[in-house]
């Protein structure tokens, strides 16, 4: 598969159009800041690791855009970052491509590009940290899995998070089969998690969102494992609306959650999940499916895009170098601070 997210030798960004999907694979070329401001926000591109990339090829756009006007390019930059509030990974991608704004041009478009390039190296190897504690969490069988939201290939340049550890899982042979729940009001589940299982050949089943915790209860699923968009310092992850209450359910029935996300979501000048900003998106989104009206027009709408699980609730936050279990973190290996 392509790219997520990509930049072209001739300075436009490249990103498959997670709207169109499963009807339609098609690529899109995003020239300008307003075009991958709108791509943003509308979800073309989404999922935190791919919007950390996006990030950084928004600052490349402008640097080439505003050649000799620095503040011009701070100032399309910031347009960037504040799209999403969440996802830490975004802000995050920004300001490591500003960082390179003194050396040029050049040096801007080569540290994004090495944002894409580190990606995927990246997603997996906190897979396999992923699946190896998944498999001693959850020994001897292959596992019943249930994930929500989208964190796989199509969240991130490559491979995926929570679901790239499903991914690792399976490639052992470990994977009995996946619960997807739809993800409403925007369908990723539906729309972008089973298109990547169907891709990948893994069992899988979809569910309607409210149809998880009974699963759980009634002893489908072994573990639960998703992405995240920031992890705060305490542990505490935010990530797709829906997922505290799979966390909550997850706990009465002693099923262990995995959060699996790269050390670049984890946001460790955020002290707590109370600290996470939670994006509010257009009520329209929950008044219509696939566009179409599903209530009265005017009807007031409460939209969070995400929800905030404590640490208590997860088994463990996974990345590519570090747990946190029990209530702390273990470093594996030192990672340099891009
Ligand atoms: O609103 P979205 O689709 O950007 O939300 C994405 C999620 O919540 C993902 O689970 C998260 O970004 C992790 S993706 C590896």
């Amino acid at each position: 598969m392509a790219r997520t997210v990509d930049w072209d030798d001739d300075g436009v960004i490249t990103a498959i159009d997670q709207r169109a999907l499963p009807a339609e694979f098609r690529v899109l070329r995003l020239g300008t800041v307003d075009a991958l401001v709108a791509a943003i926000a509308d979800l073309t591109i989404r999922g935190a690791p791919a919007l950390g990339a996006s990030g950084a090829l928004g600052v490349a756009l402008a640097a080439r855009a505003h050649p000799g006007d620095p503040d011009r390019v701070r100032a399309e930059a910031e347009r960037v970052a504040a799209v999403r509030p969440t996802a830490v990974n975004l802000r995050r991608g920004v300001e490591r491509a500003l960082r390179r704004l003194d050396d040029g041009t050049d040096a801007v478009v080569a540290e994004a590009r090495a944002v894409l390039d580190e990606d995927e190296a990246t997603n997996r190897r906190l897979s396999r940290r992923a699946a190896d504690l998944l498999t001693e969490l959850c020994p001897g069988r292959p596992l019943r899995l249930l994930t929500l939201c989208n964190s796989g290939a199509l969240a991130t340049v490559a491979w995926g998070t929570g679901l790239g550890a499903v991914r690792e899982l399976a490639e052992r042979g470990l994977v009995d089969e996946v619960l997807a729940c739809e993800t409403r009001p925007l369908l990723q589940g539906a729309r972008l998690t089973v298109w990547e299982l169907h891709e990948m050949g893994v069992a899988h089943r979809l569910c309607v969102d409210s149809a998880g915790a009974s699963a759980i209860a009634r002893g489908l699923v072994d573990a639960v494992v998703v992405g995240a968009d920031r992890v705060a310092a305490n542990g505490d992850a935010a990530n797709k609306i829906g997922t505290y209450a799979l966390a909550c359910a997850a706990a009465q029935s002693g099923v262990p959650v995995v959060v699996v996300a790269p050390d670049s979501t984890v946001d460790h000048a955020t002290a707590s999940g109370a600290d996470i900003v939670i994006e509010e998106r257009a009520a329209d989104e929950v008044r219509t499916v696939a566009g179409v009206p599903t209530t009265l027009p005017d009807t007031p709408v409460y939209n969070p895009a995400f929800d905030v699980t404590p640490a208590r609730l997860l088994a463990a936050v996974v990345t590519e170098a570090a747990t946190f279990r029990h209530g702390a973190w273990t470093v594996e290996t030192p990672v340099p601070v891009p």
